[in-house]
Order: structure tokens, then sequence, then C-alpha cells
């Protein structure tokens, strides 16, 4: 299975491609997780990103295509793949494309999760993540550590252990121009892959478990019960 999931910034790629990856065994590549982990190694390609994850805006095509050709070269994407971030831009999409020509590929599916931009708003400027583990929170699984004007606060001891913080791409204004670059730059993305048939929408407005039921009843329909062992 060689998916990619698409939608805007905080539609909850992220939070299904985990469960997506744990119910199917796929490899889970998160360019933004990627990208973070290398700012947080202080490397050279990090220092260079870090600029520009924080303006909201774009790493270079050339950069991030290196970057998912490195990783889908790695043994666990043997057993089929979802890629969660990317492709990001058309110039990604057709070089992405070129990568899997060459090794006799093709993207199976991809998974459009559609939220209108309020929303995004709402649950990016909620978000919180956990420093150790990568887990996810919602604005509502954090909510009883709002103060009285229902603000989170940016850092914290987390549910279950360790601390949890919040993503510099995170605030307001950052979010703004976010879903800026998505309208500019990603959405050609989706036309390019819906001429090739291979767009399925989901609503992302719905509760978190019932987006991931939309999803598995997808992925069941078109690949059958093919869960990990
Ligand atoms: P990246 O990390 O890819 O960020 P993004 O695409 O903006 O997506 P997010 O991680 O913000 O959101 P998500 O859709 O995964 O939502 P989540 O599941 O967390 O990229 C960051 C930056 O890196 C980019 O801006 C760019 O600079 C750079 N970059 C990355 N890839 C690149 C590329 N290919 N090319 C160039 N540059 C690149 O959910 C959001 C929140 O909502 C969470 O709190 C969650 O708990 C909650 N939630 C999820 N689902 C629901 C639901 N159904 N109901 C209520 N709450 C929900």
């Amino acid at each position: 299975m060689h998916l990619i999931i698409l939608g805007a910034p905080g539609s909850g790629k992220g939070t299904q491609a985990v469960r997506i990856k744990e119910r199917y065994g796929l490899a889970h590549i998160s360019t933004g997780d990627i990208l973070r982990a290398e700012v947080a190694a202080g490397s050279e390609l990090g220092r260079r990103a870090k600029a520009v994850m924080d303006a909201g805006q774009l790493v270079g095509d050339d950069i991030v295509l290196a970057m998912v050709g490195k990783r889908l070269a790695q043994p666990d994407c043997v057993r089929g793949w979802i890629l969660d971030g990317f492709p990001r831009t058309r110039a990604q999409a057709e070089g992405l494309g070129r990568l899997l020509a060459g090794a006799d590929l093709d993207v199976d599916l991809g998974l459009l999760i559609q939220v209108q931009p309020e929303e995004v708003i709402r649950r990016l400027s909620g978000r919180r993540v956990n420093r150790a583990s990568g887990r996810i929170y919602s604005r509502e699984e954090l909510i009883h550590l709002a103060d009285a004007t229902g603000e989170i606060p940016a850092a914290g001891a987390a549910p279950e252990g360790g601390d949890f913080y919040q993503r510099d791409d995170d605030k307001a204004d950052t979010i703004r121009d976010r879903l800026a670059v998505y309208e500019e730059q990603t959405r050609p993305v989706i036309d390019y892959y819906e001429n090739h048939d291979k767009v399925v929408r989901i609503d992302g407005a719905q509760p978190m478990e019932r987006v991931t039921d939309a999803i598995f009843s997808i992925l069941r329909d078109r690949f059958g019960s093919r869960e990990s062992a």
C-alpha cells in the first residue's frame, strides 16, 4: 500500500497517519517530523530549515525530495508507506513520480482530509506535542489546564509523563501564513492527483474516531483487509 495523506495544516494528517501506520504496518514518513528532528539535532539542514518553517513557508523542493528519496530507500518501506506532509508542491509531486518510477512503483491513493480554515486555526492554536514521544494532544485533551481566558499553556507536564510543548509554527500569525501557502502551493498537488484519479475526500470535521473509521472503510474497499500482523 503506497499512500499519501493530503489536507491543510491542522486537518488531522499526522493524527490519522499514525493510526493507518499502526493498522496496516506501513512506514509513516512525515517530512515535517524529519525536518523538526534536524532542527532539534542542530544540523546544517536543520539550521537552514528552522527560519523557513517558523515563517510558515516551504523548505526547498530539492532538499525535501532528496530527504524523501533517502527515507524511501530504508528497509521498513518495503512493506508500504504513507507520506504525510509531502508532496506539497507540484514539483514535489512530479519528483516523487520520477523517484517511484525508478523502482517500478506509484502512489496508490491520496486521502484528502477536508476541514474549514476556522477549525484549523482553533485546532492548531490548541495543539501541544509530547517532547519525548511525539504524541499529539488536541485542545480538548488539555482543556483542564486552560487559564481563565481558555488559553492552554505553551508548555507543561504531559498527562502520561514527560512534558509537552507548542510548535513554534503554531502561533496565530504563522498559522495564517501556512494556510495561505497551502492554498497557493499545495492545492495544485490535489489537482495533480485528481487528474490521475487518485484522490478520495474525507470529511475531517468529524470527531477523530469517525475520521479514522471513514479512512479504514475506504482502505478496506480498495485494498481488502490487509492489516498488520
Ligand atoms: P508539517 O509538520 O507537515 O505541518 P502541516 O502540514 O502544516 O500539518 P500539521 O502537522 O500542522 O497538521 P496535521 O494535519 O498533521 O494535523 P494534526 O494531526 O497534528 O510541516 C511543518 C513545516 O515543515 C511546513 O510549514 C514547512 O515549513 C516544512 N515542511 C514540511 N513538509 C514539507 C514539504 N514537503 N515541503 C516543504 N516544506 C515542508 O492535528 C492538528 C490538531 O488537531 C491536533 O491537536 C489534533 O489532536 C487535533 N485533531 C486532529 N483531528 C481532529 C478531529 N477530527 N477533531 C478535533 N481535533 C482534531
